[in-house]
C-alpha cells in the first residue's frame, strides 16, 4: 500500500517489513483533524498489512509534529475524533511494535505523539518537551501520564511545570528516546531500529504500562516540595499547579483514570482566561512586526556597522545589546573622559553577570571588542544605522542631526532614542528625513527586550522595515508606533500613575496602590517602580510639563516635594519609601507628607477600596489605549498589550491592558468611568472608541480583526 499523493497530509509507504507513515502538514506537522484522521486510517492499515510486521511514525519537513494545532484552539475542530488523545490511545494499541522517529522541535502534542509510540529514536539536535503550561494549559494527550512512567516522576515533574524541552543527547540520558540517529535521516535509522525489533521478534512496549519510579510517600513529599516552590516563583500563574496535580495522579491512579482526570483538567485550563491571555500574547508577538503598508517582501538596507551617539546609560546600554548578538558597535562620545566613562560603566555591567556565572570571562572580552569608543562624529561616516542617545533636549539632538545629515553616508539609517521629543520636528533638520525614525529604547536597554519604533510622517516604509529586523537580531520585540508625547508606552503610563497619585490624596497610601497593583500581577506597583527609577528623572519631566499643563487640570505636587527633600528614590536611600538595603519600607514622614496634602486639598480622608484603586489604574490606561489606536498611533490593540507586556511588567497571565478590558467587558468599564466622570470630571470621560465599541457589544480584539493586515 502507498498514499495516492505526495500533497496527503499523511503519506505512507512500505520499507521491506516496515509501514512507514510519515506526516506531511507544512509548516509543523501540526495535528490538524485531518492529519488526525489520517494517521488512524494508516494505523488501520498497517495493521491489517501481512507484509507489516513494525511501523515507524515520521514526519517531513523540519520536524516530526509540532503538537496540537493551535489554530484549532476554542474551536470545534478540536473535538473531532479521533482527539490528540485518541490517537496516542489507537498508537499504543498497536500489536505491531511503533517506533517514533523525532527530529526537530517536537513539542506538546507531538511529543505525546511520541510518547504513544513504543520505542522513540531521535536525533541530537531534536528538541523535546512539553511546554503546555507556558500556554496556561496542561498536556492533555497523555503527556502527564506517560512522560513519569518513562523518565521518572522527578524528571516529569520539572520537564512538564516548567515546560523547558531537552535535546535529543539529553533526551536519550534520561531515558526519555532508545536511540539517536547517526546521521541526519532519521527516519532511515528508526526503519534500522524497527528491522532490528523485527529481527528480535520484539513486540510492543507501552508507556501506560510502565510503572512510576516512586512510591506514594516519596512521591507525595516530592509534590509538596515543588508546590512550594511553584508558589514562590510561578507569578500567580495556575497552570503549572494544575500540571503538578495531574502529574501527581500518576501516584495514586491507574493510567485510565487519570487520563481521564488529565482530559478534564486540560478542558478547565483550555477554557481559563490565564490562558486565552497567554495565547493572545503568544499570537500579538507573532503579528507585531506586520505593518499594513509594508509589504513583507520590502527590500531591507544592509545593517552592518551601527554607531552610537552618547555613551550614557541608553547609549551603554543599547551597545551592549548589539555587542550580545555579536555585532561591532561604534560608541560616540565628546570627550575621551566621557567615553571612559561610559565604558567602564559596560564593563561592570558586564562583569557583574561574570560574577554571577552568566557570562564567561572569554565571552565578556569577546563583547567587549565588539564595542569600540571615538570621540567625535566623524566616525559616523562608514555606518549604516546611527542611533543617537544625548541629552534629551532639542536643540542638543538637532544639533546632532544637522551634522549626520553632513557626515553620515548616503542611505545611513538615522535614529533618535528620544523619549518625549518629536522626532519629526529632529527629522527636519536634516535633507533626508525619510531616513530618520525614532527607537525608543527602555532602560536597562542591555536588559529591556521593548523597542518603540517610531514612525514620523516622512520616515520610508524600507527604513521600517530594516529596523524591525534589526530589533529581532539584537533580541527586541520591536513595535511601530508614530509620533505623540511618550510614544505608546510612556503616554498611557502617565495618567495610569496620575490616579496612583490623586487615591494617594484621597486616603490610600503607597504602599497600598503598590499592592493591588503587584496582586494585579504587576511584579512592582508604581511608586516602588518610580523609586527604582530615580524620582529626579520623573520631576525632570513633571517640571518640563508643567509649562503646558491647563490651569484646571488636576494634578498632584507630592512627587515635587518629596524630591525637594533630597529624596530621589532608592539610590538616594529614600523616595516614596525609605530603603534599607533593597527593602522598601513605609515612612512617616512621607504619610505625614500625603496627610498634610489631603488636608490642604480639603479632602476627609476616607479608605479607598482595591476594587477603586485597582479600576481607577488600570482604567485610565486602557482609556489612554483607546485613544492611542483612535488616533492611529498603534497600529492594532494587540501591539498595545505587546508594549505593556514587554516593556511594562503587565501580567502575562491577563495578555495586556487591552484584552484585559475585552475580558472585563467594554460596557462595564464604560458604565465605571461614567460613574467615575459623575464624581471627578472629564479626565474619565471614555475614549470615542471605547464608547462605540461598548455601545456594540463589540471588543478591541474584534476592532482588530477588523483592520486589513
Ligand atoms: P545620559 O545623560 O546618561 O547620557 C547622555 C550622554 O550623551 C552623555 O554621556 C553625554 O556626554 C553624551 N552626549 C551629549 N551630547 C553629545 C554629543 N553632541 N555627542 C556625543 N555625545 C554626547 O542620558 P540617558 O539617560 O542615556 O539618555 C539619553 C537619551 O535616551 C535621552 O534622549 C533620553 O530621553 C533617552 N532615554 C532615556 C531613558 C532612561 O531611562 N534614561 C529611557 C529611554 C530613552
Amino acid at each position: 500500500m502507498i498514499s495516492k499523493s505526495t500533497k496527503e497530509p499523511v503519506l505512507y509507504r512500505n520499507e521491506g517489513a516496515v509501514a512507514v507513515i510519515t506526516i506531511n502538514n507544512p509548516p509543523v506537522n501540526a495535528l490538524a483533524k485531518n492529519v488526525r484522521m489520517a494517521i488512524a486510517d494508516y494505523l488501520e492499515a498497517a495493521a491489517d498489512d501481512h507484509t507489516a510486521r513494525a511501523v515507524v511514525i515520521s514526519g517531513n519537513g523540519r520536524n516530526l509534529c509540532g503538537g496540537a494545532d493551535i489554530r484549532e484552539f476554542n474551536t470545534p475542530d478540536r473535538q473531532v475524533r479521533p482527539m490528540t488523545r485518541d490517537l496516542m490511545n489507537l498508537i499504543e494499541a498497536m500489536d505491531k511494535p511503533v517506533v517514533a522517529a523525532i527530529h526537530g522541535p517536537t513539542l506538546g502534542g507531538g511529543l505525546e505523539l511520541a510518547l504513544g509510540c513504543h520505542f522513540r529514536v531521535a536525533r541530537r539536535d531534536a528538541r523535546l518537551g512539553l511546554p503546555e503550561v507556558l500556554r496556561g494549559v496542561i498536556p492533555g494527550a497523555g503527556g502527564t501520564q506517560r512522560l513519569p512512567r518513562l523518565v521518572g516522576f522527578r524528571t516529569a515533574v520539572e520537564m512538564i511545570t516548567s515546560g523547558t524541552p531537552v535535546d535529543g543527547t539529553r533526551a536519550l540520558e534520561i531515558g526519555l528516546v532508545d536511540g539517536l540517529a547517526e546521521g541526519d535521516d532519521v527516519c532511515a535509522d528508526a526503519i534500522r531500529f524497527a528491522e532490528d525489533l523485527i529481527a528480535r521478534d520484539a513486540g510492543p512496549r507501552r508507556v501506560s504500562e510502565m510503572a512510576i519510579d516512586l512510591d506514594a510517600d516519596a512521591g507525595a513529599a516530592l509534590v509538596a516540595e515543588t508546590r512550594a516552590t511553584l508558589e514562590k516563583t510561578a507569578g500567580g500563574l495556575q497552570a503549572p499547579f494544575r500540571c503538578l496535580e495531574s502529574v501527581a495522579n500518576t501516584l495514586t491512579m491507574p493510567f485510565a483514570e487519570g487520563c481521564a482526570r488529565e482530559a478534564e483538567i486540560s478542558t478547565e485550563t483550555v477554557a481559563s482566561v490565564e490562558s486565552r491571555s497567554l495565547v493572545h500574547g503568544f499570537f500579538a508577538d507573532r503579528q507585531v512586526s506586520k505593518i499594513p503598508d509594508i509589504p513583507a517582501d520590502t527590500p531591507r538596507r544592509p545593517i552592518a556597522r551601527t554607531a552610537i551617539i552618547g555613551a550614557g546609560t541608553m547609549g551603554g546600554g543599547i551597545a551592549m545589546s548589539f555587542a550580545n548578538a555579536g555585532m561591532p558597535v561604534t560608541l560616540i562620545e565628546t570627550s575621551p573622559d566621557a567615553l571612559k566613562r561610559g565604558r567602564a560603566r559596560i564593563e561592570e555591567n558586564y562583569a557583574a553577570t561574570r560574577d554571577r556565572g552568566r557570562l564567561t570571562p572569554e565571552d565578556m572580552a569577546a563583547r567587549m571588542d565588539l564595542i569600540t569608543g571615538v570621540v567625535g562624529l566623524d566616525a559616523v561616516a562608514d555606518a549604516d544605522l546611527v542611533i543617537e542617545a544625548v541629552f534629551e533636549e532639542m536643540d542638543v539632538k538637532q544639533a546632532v542631526f544637522r551634522d549626520l545629515d553632513r557626515l553620515a553616508r548616503d542611505g545611513a539609517i538615522l535614529a533618535t532614542n528620544t523619549s518625549t521629543l518629536d522626532v519629526g520636528a529632529i527629522a527636519a533638520v536634516t535633507e533626508r528625513p525619510g531616513d530618520v525614525l525614532g527607537m525608543h529604547f527602555f532602560s536597562p536597554a542591555n536588559v529591556m527586550t521593548l523597542l518603540e519604533i517610531v514612525r514620523a510622517e516622512k520616515t520610508e516604509k524600507d527604513v521600517i522595515a530594516t529596523v524591525l529586523d534589526l530589533s529581532a537580531r539584537i533580541g527586541k520585540t520591536g513595535v511601530v508606533v508614530g509620533v505623540c508625547d511618550g510614544f505608546v508606552g510612556n503616554r498611557m503610563l502617565a495618567p495610569f500613575w496620575r490616579q496612583g497619585d490623586f487615591v494617594v490624596e484621597e486616603g490610600a497610601f503607597p504602599q497600598d496602590v503598590d499592592r493591588v497593583m503587584e496582586d494585579f500581577g504587576f511584579r512592582m506597583g508604581p511608586f516602588r517602580v518610580s523609586d527604582l527609577a530615580g524620582l529626579d528623572i520623573s520631576w525632570a519631566i513633571e517640571k518640563r510639563r508643567a509649562e503646558t499643563r491647563p490651569a484646571d487640570e488636576r494634578y498632584s505636587p507630592l512627587l515635587g516635594r518629596i524630591c525637594e527633600r533630597g529624596r530621589f528614590g532608592q539610590k538616594t536611600g529614600a523616595g516614596w519609601y525609605r530603603y534599607e538595603g533593597r527593602n522598601a519600607l513605609p515612612d512617616a514622614e512621607i504619610e505625614a507628607l500625603i496627610v498634610a496634602r489631603s488636608d490642604e486639598m480639603g479632602i476627609t480622608r476616607r479608605k479607598v477600596s482595591d476594587e477603586e484603586i485597582l479600576q481607577r489604574c488600570i482604567y485610565q490606561l486602557i482609556n489612554e489605549g483607546a485613544k492611542i489606536l483612535e488616533e492611529g498611533v498603534a497600529i492594532r490593540a494587540s501591539d498595545i498589550d505587546v508594549v505593556w507586556l514587554h516593556g511594562y511588567g503587565f501580567p502575562r497571565r491577563r495578555g495586556g491592558p487591552m484584552f484585559y478590558a475585552d475580558m472585563v467587558g467594554l460596557p462595564e468599564i464604560v458604565a465605571t468611568m461614567d460613574r467615575y466622570r459623575a464624581e471627578w470630571g472629564d479626565t474619565w470621560g471614555p475614549a470615542t472608541l471605547l464608547r462605540e465599541l461598548a455601545a456594540a457589544g463589540s471588543s478591541f480584539k474584534d476592532w482588530d480583526a477588523g483592520r486589513v493586515d
